[in-house]
């Protein structure tokens, strides 16, 4: 298989750098549930709270709501997309002894965070006892293993590097909707087409995660994913001139898009610019976001024919991952109730379920397309058939830690956007987190 693999396992020496990040904001802290401390609610704590996303934890629920039966489920919910909001919250809540009975993490570094400061439970014997040791393929049972032990069970796989098109917006510019630029520049040659035509929003774009995900694929179209993957275990340099290029396109990008970007959310930037109720009305041409979209649009109720999607110019053939997974905190309420809610996560039903309407695809090896929309059938080859590169928006390629500094970056960029500053701001995060990986073996 030509993947590059992307090995965290073995996370147990995590440094104290890793510590920092799941400790590190704030100070609010989410109540106890109203039903905290009954014991038959099960808590379960997600960023999924509207669209596509609460349709698709929606689908678990139900299928939690059949096998444990003897439980109650508990929707501890919190909204903002990637988690911003949540995973503050998140952290605080675990610090002060006020732990879920389940929580949604990333695989990879996200998660190695939480193992780093002792927030999860190692849950091999469940994952044994629901014969999940055999069900996941090898790289993503990479991610959530540590010296041999397991600490979360995976929901999904979902694929980063991706540009959802409005067809009606690019034939303004008389550019062909199905074919995706080769590159990154002559993406940005086509958004200069589409200003030129009248178009108010080449690119519609909101606030952090979003941002850095923009970063993020830019850096893969104009590196390549070997050199890309090595900004991430210190191999590439992130003050290389190659960087510098890159980052001066991530610039010309963000000129084509809104100037409101900092005020929204990646769903209501998307029904604002490009998909509003009547898609024809759009003034936004392109975006660039995760597969959560296609389910985002089934819960607006855009049929399939409004959008156009391809991977982001310069990436194809590239699968840039993450995915979301599910954990036993450590003094969680209801444990017995979670280890329930877990195996209902890891099973064929529950992943079938959950993905039908997230946009995602099952982390199951064994699951099989049948019944699932277009694009999750084409994505479902295309994660067998592309290479592999992970997200530090999403939480894959490294610490939470390093993932603020990024988005905090992204944010000053925004407001003055110097491409020298951005990159020494990098350059600085880097040096303090991407030895990570080697640290974790
Ligand atoms: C990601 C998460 C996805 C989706 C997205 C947007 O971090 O893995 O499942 O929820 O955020 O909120």
């Amino acid at each position: 298989m030509t993947r590059v693999r992307r090995k965290v396992a073995v996370v147990l020496a995590v440094t104290a750098v890793l510590a920092v990040s799941a400790c590190s904001s704030g100070t609010s802290t989410t109540p106890a549930k109203s039903g905290a401390g009954n014991t038959k609610d099960v808590e379960v704590f997600t960023w999924w709270a509207a669209g596509g996303e609460k349709a698709g934890l929606d689908g678990m629920i139900s299928v939690f709501n059949k096998t444990c039966s003897q439980y109650t489920f508990v929707n501890a919910a919190v909204a903002g997309g990637g988690g911003d909001k949540a995973k503050t919250l998140l952290a605080n809540n675990l610090k002060a002894g006020n732990a879920p009975s389940s929580f949604q993490a990333h695989a990879g570094g996200e998660l190695s965070d939480y193992i780093a400061n002792g927030q999860v439970e190692d849950i091999t014997a469940v994952f044994k006892a629901a014969g999940l040791d055999t069900a996941f393929p090898k790289e993503l049972l990479d991610q959530i293993t540590v010296a041999g032990k397991v600490y979360s069970v995976p929901a999904d796989i979902h694929r980063a590097n991706m540009v959802w098109v409005n067809p009606v917006v690019l034939k303004k510019a008389k550019l062909d909707p199905a074919k995706a630029p080769a590159t990154v520049k002559d993406w940005i040659a086509d958004l200069a087409k589409l200003k030129a035509a009248g178009v108010a929003t080449p690119l519609a774009l909101s606030k952090g995660f979003a941002e850095e995900m923009l970063l993020e694929s830019t850096l893969l179209g104009d590196l390549g994913v070997e050199k890309f993957n090595g900004l991430y275990d210190g191999s590439t340099k992130w003050d290389g001139a190659d960087v510098t290029a890159a980052l001066g396109d991530f610039k010309a990008l963000v000129s084509y898009s809104n100037a409101d970007r900092e005020t929204m959310d990646w769903d209501a930037a998307m029904s604002k610019y490009l998909m509003p109720t009547d898609p024809a009305t759009a003034t936004g041409g392109y975006q660039l976001m995760g597969d959560w979209v296609p389910a985002q649009l089934v819960s607006l109720k855009m049929p399939e024919s409004s959008y156009m999607y391809w991977p982001a110019p310069g990436t194809d053939g590239v699968y840039q991952w993450l995915s979301d997974s599910f954990t036993l905190p450590k003094g969680g309420t209801n444990p017995e109730g979670a280890k329930c809610w877990l195996k209902v996560v890891g099973s064929a039903e529950g992943q079938k379920a959950f993905n039908l309407v997230k946009g995602s695809i099952p982390a199951r090896s064994d699951a099989t397309s049948e019944g699932y929309p277009k694009y999750q059938q084409w994505a479902m080859a295309q994660w067998k058939a592309s290479k592999l590169a992970p997200s530090l928006a999403h939480g894959s390629a490294g610490p939470g830690a390093w993932n603020n500094d990024v988005q905090t970056a992204m944010s000053a960029f925004s407001a003055n956007p110097d491409v020298a500053t951005l990159q020494t701001t990098l350059v600085a995060a880097a040096g303090k987190y991407s030895n990570w990986r080697k640290t974790l073996g």
